[in-house]
């Protein structure tokens, strides 16, 4: 699981709301800390990197966060047109194309073509030059060390990651054959590209975890790196002998009534969480042979750099 360092691209999947995000963001830090240069690049115009790094919303283009933290928000849009400016090579075609809408009922009957153009531009970033080149025959280092994709919720994601062979088969043949085929031929590299799925202890997340995972399988020809178990609910005693202590106060506790019932209420219903958490996890584990990672679910809600960087510390399976 060390690797996850030297990949060059990790797309970050998993079902709305599980805190993608968030581990998009957590694991640029820990790369960050490692000396490591990397862009989070959220799809469909998302702008949780900025709101989490409290910056303005980027856009389309690359802004540094936090050092050696970047971010990029792709829209399908732009990264059309930018696609098809280097594809027509000249703006009068393009002017001809886009503006007039003709652009719209393309893309739409075309299935997949705005999710390969969004893959595409991953490809652009893994092969962007810190002397500003872009392409396949680029030379000297790379101007990201990884790229970390903050893929769309779980159907989008995967179809993302299939489109390239969805096009690949409706072209055949062509520039836009030829495209698709080298997005495939990154994403089914297991020596540069995996993808870290992102679910919480809680049954409909799990469940559809292993799905996803099942699908990634059997639809997609792509590296699975591990699970991120997000928000786990912490654990409330340190040792057995404090877990032992609480048994003993507990009948005593709720005797007396008042606040002191209220605490030991409220530390059964953490202990009740937190088994119900350790229920799921054993499940997920017991269903997938691959590396995982428990990540604490923090009582502040408003996350910032210093809680990401402490986040981190539970990805150290990944160094
Ligand atoms: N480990 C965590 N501790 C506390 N809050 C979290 C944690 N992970 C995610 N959150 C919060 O949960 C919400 C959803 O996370 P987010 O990363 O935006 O999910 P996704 O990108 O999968 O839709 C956000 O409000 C985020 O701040
Ligand atoms: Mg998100």
């Amino acid at each position: 699981m060390k690797e996850l360092l030297d990949k060059r691209v990790v797309f970050v999947v998993g079902k709305g709301g599980v805190g993608k995000s968030v581990i998009s963001a957590t694991l640029a830090m820990r790369v960050a800390k490692a000396g490591m240069r990397s862009i989070v690049a959220e799809m469909n115009g998302a702008e949780t990197m900025a709101a989490l790094f409290d910056h303005e919303p980027v856009g389309y283009e690359t802004h540094e966060l936090a050092p050696r933290v970047h971010a990029i928000s792709v829209t399908p849009n732009r990264a059309t047109e930018e696609y098809l400016l280097r594809m027509l090579r000249f703006r009068l075609l393009y002017e001809l194309v886009f503006r007039n809408r003709y652009i719209e009922p393309f893309m739409n009957g075309v299935l997949g073509l705005s999710d390969l153009i969004s893959a595409g531009k991953v490809m652009d970033l893994e092969w962007e030059r810190v002397n500003g080149s872009h392409g396949p025959s680029g030379k000297g280092p790379h101007q990201w060390d990884l790229v970390i994709v903050d893929s769309p919720a779980t159907g989008h994601g995967l179809s993302l990651l299939r489109s390239p062979k969805a096009i690949m088969d409706l072209t055949r043949i062509g520039p836009m054959h030829t495209n698709a085929k080298q997005i495939q031929e990154l994403l089914a590299d297991r020596s540069r590209t995996s993808v870290l799925l992102v679910t919480l202890a809680e049954e409909m997340p799990v469940s559809e975890t292993l799905e996803l995972a099942a699908d990634l399988r059997k639809h997609v020809d792509i590296d699975i790196a591990g699970v991120v178990v997000n928000g786990v609910p912490p654990k409330l005693f340190a040792s057995e002998e404090a877990a032992a202590q609480f048994d003993e106060v507990r009948a005593v506790g709720l005797a007396a009534g008042g606040q002191a019932a209220a605490a030991v209420r409220d530390a059964e219903r953490l202990l009740r969480d937190r088994a119900r958490a350790e229920e799921h996890i054993k499940r997920l584990r017991g269903e997938l042979d691959l590396p995982f990672a428990e990540v604490p679910m923090l009582a502040r809600r408003d996350l910032d750099a210093e809680a990401l960087t402490s986040l981190g510390t539970h990805l150290e399976w990944l160094a």
